[in-house]
């Protein structure tokens, strides 16, 4: 049985990137007899002027057979009239709702070459090596009630609700503990359980998800503005860390910035299980935009999106020699001096997008 990619370059830069991509999946299937079956779509703005949709029913059928499904980058100042239901943002939204992508996986790792041009200091970052598992699909940014409300007195009333239910914490801790099993074996789960109920909710089932089915992991559990803290303070105690949507977006951005470029940033989001195969509905993309800035120029750094693969080996097929071949190689290509504009440095050689690729997928 093959293995099936949708890939959905998007726009702007997310083409770029896609094709070193491409590059590395037809080197695995020559020279290292895999057999990754591609098929493409379109999404975002691209898709908005074919037809109409930020993503057409027919691609949405094809990324949810697929075994997992590439992500480029969508949007663009092109399409910032168009209306907001087929804004390009919503072709992303709709995959992970309707593939209900729950689980966002954003690794911090701090390659060696670079981790004299952090902002932090090389002792703080080097060999940093820590994922964050956020809730994606449920608490503040979905609860409900969610409105402005007109108190009628020259007033208004914001309202935003956090909402979780056990079976969400309980998945969602499940996807951390079973990471942490193939790494150092330890989870760290943030939340603010001193004045939040649905904390105290957090707190009480990742205890139980953990003493039921993962005694085996080491559980820790941290007030989330704590770990914030932390993370900036001193980042390798972590390996694992589990928390909320909120919680996790901010810190996510905070993880991400320890290691330096937006353009070095992968990311996957992962479903829930298959009851018949086991098998989990899968995106990965990176956490960049679609870089209009820089967008046609061949200049973009390709290193997160072909990142974003390496996880796509690891968690949709379990291919963890190569994924940490692929891995290594970036690493190699950066220690021997080679950068994209945005993590140029001095002493070091300015490559292409294209040139990029080619030195990884040769390393
Ligand atoms: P952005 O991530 O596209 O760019 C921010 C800055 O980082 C720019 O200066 C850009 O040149 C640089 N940059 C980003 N990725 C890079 C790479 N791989 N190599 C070199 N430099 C890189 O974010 P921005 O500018 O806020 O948004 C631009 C467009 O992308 C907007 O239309 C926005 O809505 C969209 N966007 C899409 C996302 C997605 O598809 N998931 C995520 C974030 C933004
Ligand atoms: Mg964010």
């Amino acid at each position: 049985t093959s293995r099936s990619l949708f890939l959905l370059p998007g726009d702007g830069i997310g083409p770029e990137a896609m094709a070193e991509v491409r590059k590395v999946i037809a080197h695995l299937n020559d020279k290292h007899g895999t057999d990754f079956v591609t098929d493409e779509g379109l999404v975002g703005g691209c898709a908005y002027d074919a037809c109409g949709q930020a993503i057409s029913d027919a691609d949405m059928e094809k990324a949810m057979a697929a075994d997992a499904v590439l992500f480029g980058a969508v949007g663009g100042p092109k399409w910032d009239p168009v209306p907001y239901e087929v804004r390009p943002e919503a072709g992303l939204l709709r995959l992970r709702k309707d593939m209900e992508l729950f689980a966002n996986l954003r690794p911090a790792i701090c390659y060696p070459a670079l981790a004299a041009s952090s902002s932090l200091k090389p002792e703080v970052v080097e060999g940093l090596d820590i994922l964050i598992v956020r809730e994606l699909t449920g608490g503040v940014y979905f609860g409900e009630p969610k409105e402005i409300i007109d108190l009628g007195n020259g007033q208004k009333r914001g309202i935003d609700t956090q909402v979780y239910d056990t079976y969400e914490i309980e998945r969602i801790s499940a996807v951390a503990f079973e990471l942490a099993r193939t790494r150092r074996n330890e989870v760290c789960s943030m939340e603010k359980r001193n004045v939040m109920k649905s904390g105290v909710l957090w707190n009480e089932v990742v205890t139980a998800t953990h003493k039921a089915r993962f005694s085996d992991v080491k559980l820790s559990h941290m007030l989330a503005d704590a770990g914030g803290m932390q993370l900036v303070r001193w980042p390798k105690q972590f390996d694992v860390i589990v928390t909320d949507n909120l919680f996790g977006d901010m810190l996510s951005d905070v993880a991400a910035m320890l290691t330096g470029s937006l353009g070095m940033l992968p990311s996957a989001s992962l479903g829930a299980p298959d009851p018949k195969t086991g098998k989990r509905k899968a995106l990965y993309e990176p956490v960049h935009g679609s870089a209009p800035d820089i967008a046609g120029q061949g200049i973009a750094n390709p290193i997160a999106m072909i990142a974003s693969f390496a996880m796509c080996l690891r968690y949709s097929f379990d291919m963890v020699a190569e994924a940490e071949r692929l891995d290594a190689a970036i690493a190699t290509v950066l220690g021997n001096g080679l950068r994209t504009g945005d993590i140029m440095s001095d002493g070091c050689t300015k490559v292409t997008t294209a040139e990029m690729g080619d030195a990884i997928v040769a390393a």
